[in-house]
């Protein structure tokens, strides 16, 4: 299959996006209407809840960044759930709703690009790696990922992970299972569990990479 000419400026494609489309239609999965987009992000919020719980404990209060929050849904739910959750995108209209709606938590930066003083044992990248179509910025986000993480950390990230690398969108390169493995890797990670998404007809799949000592 002839793979489709990717988009020159993905960032400023979605910068676009959530200028134009409402909080339910930006994020999530293009294909379902608001309400069940809705429904998709509650359904994934309860399996990002039940990973946190089985790879890094049921305690109240960790430190958790969103690496392409959207609105910030997650890290909303995230820190009525007790945790200390904070977002960056690289979209401002995404990052101003998302402090309207949801408070100080955010910040605009691109996932390769962001710097703080702050290390965080869990970082989520939900829907979002699959947007960066460069290869370089997309492994340099993932050594950003393994720069802002303590020692012992996860990485929950989502993509496809399959067993072959494919484009099937202009704004969609899905990295395979070995492309990941092989970039986190070299940064101490190791794939420790994959579950699939299992919602209607979307492929992807929650990838769990810790790195222990
Ligand atoms: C499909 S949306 C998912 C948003 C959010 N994780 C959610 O599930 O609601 C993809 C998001 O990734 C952001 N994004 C794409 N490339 C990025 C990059 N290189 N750095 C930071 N954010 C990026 C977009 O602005 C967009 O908000």
């Amino acid at each position: 299959m002839k793979e489709p000419e990717l988009l020159s400026d993905p960032i400023g494609f979605w910068e676009q996006r959530h200028v134009s489309l409402g909080a339910w239609r930006s994020g999530g999965d293009r294909g379902l209407g608001a309400e069940e987009n809705y429904e998709f992000y509650a359904y994934r919020l309860g399996r990002i809840i039940e990973l946190i719980r089985r790879h890094a404990g049921a305690e109240r209060g960790h430190r958790i960044l969103d690496a392409g929050c959207g609105r910030g849904f997650f890290v909303d739910a995230l820190r009525r759930c007790g945790h200390r959750a904070h977002g960056i995108d690289a979209s401002p209209t995404a990052i101003a709703a998302a402090r309207e709606s949801h408070g100080d938590f955010f910040e605009v930066s691109a996932l390769d690009a962001y710097r703080t003083g702050e290390l965080f044992p869990i970082i989520l990248s939900i829907d979002v790696l699959f947007h960066v179509l460069d290869d370089a910025v997309w492994r340099a986000s993932l050594a950003n990922f393994s720069r802002l993480a303590t020692a012992e950390s996860m990485i929950l990230l989502t993509d496809v992970v399959a067993g072959v690398r494919y484009a099937s969108h202009d704004y969609v390169v899905h990295r395979s299972r070995a492309e990941y493995d092989q970039v986190l890797g070299e940064l101490g990670y190791r794939c420790a569990e994959l579950v699939p998404y299992d919602f209607g007809a979307n492929p992807n799949q929650f990838a769990v990479y810790r790195r222990t000592f």
